[in-house]
């Protein structure tokens, strides 16, 4: 007979016999979403880690996510439920071929978004997130070229927002980039009162669609306080478990991929699962480690954007 474990009850009893605080992305399981300390998009989980007084940070996201936590605690422990939950956009910017654009433009100042490693932050200027990107970006010189890495989507929607010319490395995000717009148009016409809400990581052609851009919690903050009683959903779908808390009264509908699939997931988030969440904290492991060369030289970037968002 198997093991039959009260994930739930397991991991609240660990986490209070290791002092640790557990930190997830909205992207996450409902399940893991509720037992989390605090739920929030990457610029509040890095804000979190940053003010944290546990000994150990739970990471229920991403693997950069679980980094930049790191980077900003160097002697706490990290660990993060599956080392395998990465992300597109930072895979699609390997930092040789990032060194090598940055090499090109000498003079630029260059913005990183957070979805990126943290070889590619410790080249970086400065960090962003989708909730500070326009107000980062404002706060730079006006003589300086501005370089931006690596979702060209983001990127572009910054531009529109801020008026800025940026030379756009040409990365996308394998679950915002995949949103049909036809689909979209089709749900409108079906629910002409409801507004669309979306993550600036998706195409511009379904942006234009949207009532409101922002990141998940800037999403969510809008469909709370939005006198409207329903929306399109036009991101990750784990958001909705969040809206449907916070405002159980409206009605929420993910808008479909181009895949067939009914809603949009991101694969690397939803590799964090209860059952691995609780081995992760009783066998301490898998943890985040980072070279001490590369920790010290990806904070400064990281503290700036801290800075510049407070
Ligand atoms: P947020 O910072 O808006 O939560 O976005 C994170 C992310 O990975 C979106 O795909
Ligand atoms: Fe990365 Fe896209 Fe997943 Fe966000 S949704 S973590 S950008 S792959």
């Amino acid at each position: 007979m198997g093991e039959t474990v009260d994930y739930e009850a397991g991991i609240r009893e660990l986490k209070r016999s290791m002092n640790a605080v557990i930190l997830a992305h909205y992207y996450q399981e409902s399940e893991v979403q509720d037992v989390a300390d605090f739920v929030g998009d990457s610029l509040a989980l890095a804000q979190a880690a940053a003010r944290t007084e546990a000994d150990v940070i739970v990471f229920c996201g991403v693997h950069f996510m679980a980094e930049t936590a790191k980077i900003l605690n160097p002697t706490r422990q990290v660990l993060l439920p599956d080392l395998k939950a990465g992300c597109s956009l930072s895979d699609r910017c390997p930092p040789a071929a990032f060194k090598a654009f940055k090499d090109k433009h000498p003079d630029a100042f260059v913005v990183s978004y957070v979805n990126s490693s943290a070889a590619v932050k410790a080249m970086s200027d400065v960090i962003c997130t989708s909730s500070n990107a326009v107000r980062i970006v404002n706060q730079i010189p006006k003589d300086r070229p501005i370089l931006f890495a690596p979702d060209q989507h983001l990127g572009r929607h910054v531009m529109k927002e801020t008026g800025r010319d940026m030379v756009l490395w040409p990365g996308s995000c394998i679950v915002h980039e995949i949103f049909s717009e036809k689909k979209l148009v089709g749900l409108k016409v079906e629910h002409p009162d409801a507004e669309v809400v979306a993550h600036p990581e998706c195409e511009q052609q379904v942006l234009r669609h949207a009532d409101f851009i922002g990141s998940t919690k800037a999403i969510l903050d809008y469909v709370v306080k939005s006198p409207k009683q329903k929306f399109i959903v036009v991101t990750e779908a784990g958001i909705l478990h969040q809206m449907k808390k916070a405002a159980p009264g409206k009605t929420y509908i993910p808008a479909p991929p181009d895949n067939g699939c009914a809603c949009n997931e991101c694969p690397y988030m939803r590799l964090n699962t209860m059952e691995k969440l609780y081995r992760c904290m009783k066998d301490r492991t898998p943890e985040l480690v980072l070279p001490a060369d590369l920790q010290h030289a990806a904070l400064a970037p990281l503290k700036r954007m801290l800075e510049w968002s407070a």
